[in-house]
């Protein structure tokens, strides 16, 4: 990335930081010196990149490992962070997962655990931090949303609903903030080449095979925007036009066209 602005020595949270988006973020964030908190549950992961980012930028980095799906998880964290003095000036809250199928047979738990961790616990460390950083009058957080948040996605219900949520309620926040000096920035990727679609049980991926971006390009494409204040943004130019091709196509042909992709039949 070009653009260096003021994250240089400012700690920076990141959940989700064992794989996918999180790394990369984490990796842009260290090459703009920020010192880094990498929070997700797999630990070692975090320890190797922790490791590779300490000897390659020479930021400082902590590492959590943590299950953020639990109703404490937020303020154990937030907790973790005031125990040791990190003020968090940059949070990107990106960690998250989807389920695909049909959702009756989904196990609730699974669902709901989901929901947990893509919404409340997203709400909370959002409200936690965007305190501190209301107060302070400086601030910068990003919430990872998705394309599948702009519209209802059949097989992907449960999912598709919980990122509208983030993309309305981060864009919302962007209103809100921004006149306080924190900048709130909704990044909308489409399909990533990340552990994404393993983790969600989607198999046959058709045509978004053909619009895989690699994670680095989203994850640069997000913090730019982040760093520029913007309110949202959707990741690559082939996403940005079926967003923008949705203002003039019917609701019920959005889903249906959604529901073919997803489920590898174009
Ligand atoms: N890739 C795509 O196609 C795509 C498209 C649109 C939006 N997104 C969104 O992008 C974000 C990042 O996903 P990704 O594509 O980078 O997938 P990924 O490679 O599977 O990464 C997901 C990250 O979330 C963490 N995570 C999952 N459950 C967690 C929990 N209970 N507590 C703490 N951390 C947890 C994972 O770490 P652990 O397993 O170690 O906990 C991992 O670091 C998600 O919000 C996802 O919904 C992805």
């Amino acid at each position: 990335m070009s653009q260096r602005v003021g994250v240089e020595g400012k700690w920076a949270l990141v959940t989700g930081a064992s794989s996918g988006f999180g790394v990369e973020f984490a990796t842009l964030l260290a090459e703009q010196r920020a010192n880094l908190i990498l929070v997700a549950r797999r630990r070692e992961p975090m320890e190797e990149l922790a490791e590779r980012l300490r000897r390659k930028d020479g930021v400082q980095i902590v590492v959590f490992a943590m299950d953020l799906s639990t109703p404490d998880a937020a303020t154990a964290l937030k907790g973790r962070t005031d125990a040791q003095d990190l003020a968090v000036d940059v949070l990107i809250n990106n960690a998250g997962y989807g389920l695909y199928g049909d959702f009756v047979a989904q196990p609730l738990a699974r669902v709901m655990n989901m929901l947990r961790l893509n919404i409340l616990s997203l709400t909370e460390l959002t409200h936690l931090y965007a305190c501190d950083m209301a107060q302070r009058g400086s601030g910068h957080i990003l919430l990872t949303a998705s394309l599948l948040g702009f519209q209802g996605v059949p097989g992907y219900a449960a999912y598709a609903a919980s990122k509208a949520f983030v993309l309305h309620f981060g864009e919302a926040l962007h209103a809100e903030l921004g006149p306080r000096g924190v900048a709130v920035t909704v990044l909308a990727p489409g399909a990533a080449t990340t552990s994404f679609g393993d983790v969600a049980g989607q198999t046959d991926k058709g045509t978004l095979q053909k619009l895989m971006m690699s994670p680095r390009a989203v994850a640069e494409i997000g913090m730019r925007a982040l760093l520029r204040r913007r309110s949202s943004v959707v990741a690559g130019w082939r996403n940005g036009f079926i967003v923008f091709l949705n203002r003039f196509t019917p609701r019920a042909l959005q889903r249906r066209i959604f529901q073919r992709v997803m489920a590898g039949e174009v």
